[in-house]
């Protein structure tokens, strides 16, 4: 009880335990599925979905696991709403809140959730920012958790950009223990302050972040390798120079063969394949990819079954 009706717009919010939780669950709902019996706690129940940006994962995961556990989702595209002519995000979740028992929200500014979050009187659900990506640490912390057997001692490596989805996996990483090392062009770090806070819950969890440039330290012994695109999405600008700044930090099959030899590969996806990721390693045996995006689906159904 104590997770219903709270917001999931970081995992820096959840306790380790919380978080636990949030996996326990997803795993007993996944094999519920799997056995083909059915659970319907949001039977009478609406989620609205606001996306700012496209997305293939979130929008369909998101809307499956609300229909198979008994719910109905709403897609609102941000620009059919009146937020496009000026209606206030505070009214806006205000309205929302007589009508949903949810809302999930793909945005650009981190702010707009935080905004929605504070008017509304229902959970409101990052379904990505500009800052976090939390649902999809969750599913991965799930993959992870499957494929190596916990998270004690596990080293996680992640390759490229310092943005929202390596954001949230130093944050979730930290929470639960998992050993986090960050390898980026220089001046792509991830922001100083998520680095501290992680740091700082890994303390408490007695795990290790480490973030550098060097790609060989990083990569070496790592139980999970990850990447993300080189430019996220209101980047786009960006995206023929950091194609030439990130050139060396390609997630191939000879960087591979410096993790450990059991080593998953990991990527959140959509994946620019001869970019950030080959094809090579995308489809080979290490690849984890779609168990990854297939837990998304799971990950969710256990924060919409706790919250809302
Ligand atoms: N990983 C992820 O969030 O994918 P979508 O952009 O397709 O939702
Ligand atoms: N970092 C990427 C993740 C997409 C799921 C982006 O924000 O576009």
């Amino acid at each position: 009880m104590h997770l219903r009706g709270r917001d999931f717009l970081d995992l820096a919010d959840f306790t380790s335990e919380e978080i636990q939780e949030f996996l326990h669950t997803a795993s007993l709902l996944k094999m519920m599925k799997r056995s083909g019996i059915s659970h319907t706690p949001l039977t009478g129940k609406t989620l609205g979905m606001i996306f700012e940006k496209p997305s293939t994962r979130t929008r369909v995961s998101f809307e499956v696991a609300t229909y198979e556990l008994g719910g109905h989702a709403l897609y609102l595209g941000a620009s059919d709403l009146q937020l496009k002519r000026g209606e206030t995000i505070g009214d806006t979740a205000q309205t929302l809140s007589r009508y949903l028992s949810g809302i999930m929200g793909r945005v650009y500014s981190h702010q707009t959730l935080m905004e929605l979050a504070q008017y509304a009187h229902i959970p409101v659900i990052n379904g990505l920012s500009d800052i976090h990506h939390p649902c999809q640490a969750l599913g991965d912390l799930l993959t992870i958790k499957e494929k190596k057997g916990g998270f004690q001692g596990v080293k996680l490596t992640y390759i490229g950009d310092g943005n929202n989805v390596c954001n949230s996996l130093l944050i979730g990483g930290a929470k639960v223990g998992l050993n986090v090392s960050v390898a980026t062009p220089p001046g792509y770090e991830p922001p100083t302050r998520i680095v501290e806070q992680a740091t700082l819950i890994s303390k408490t969890t007695g795990s290790t972040m480490e973030i550098t440039n060097d790609l060989n330290q990083a990569i070496k012994k790592a139980d999970a390798v990850y990447t993300d695109v080189w430019a996220s999405m209101g980047q786009e600008s960006e995206t023929e120079a950091r194609k030439k700044i990130f050139l060396t930090y390609q997630v191939n099959i000879k960087l591979l063969s410096f993790a450990a030899p059991e080593v998953i590969v990991l990527h959140c996806l959509p994946a620019h394949r001869g970019e950030e990721i080959t094809d090579e390693v995308m489809d080979g045996i290490h690849s984890a990819v779609f168990d990854q995006a297939e837990n998304r689906l799971h990950a969710q159904k256990a924060v919409l079954a706790l919250l809302l």
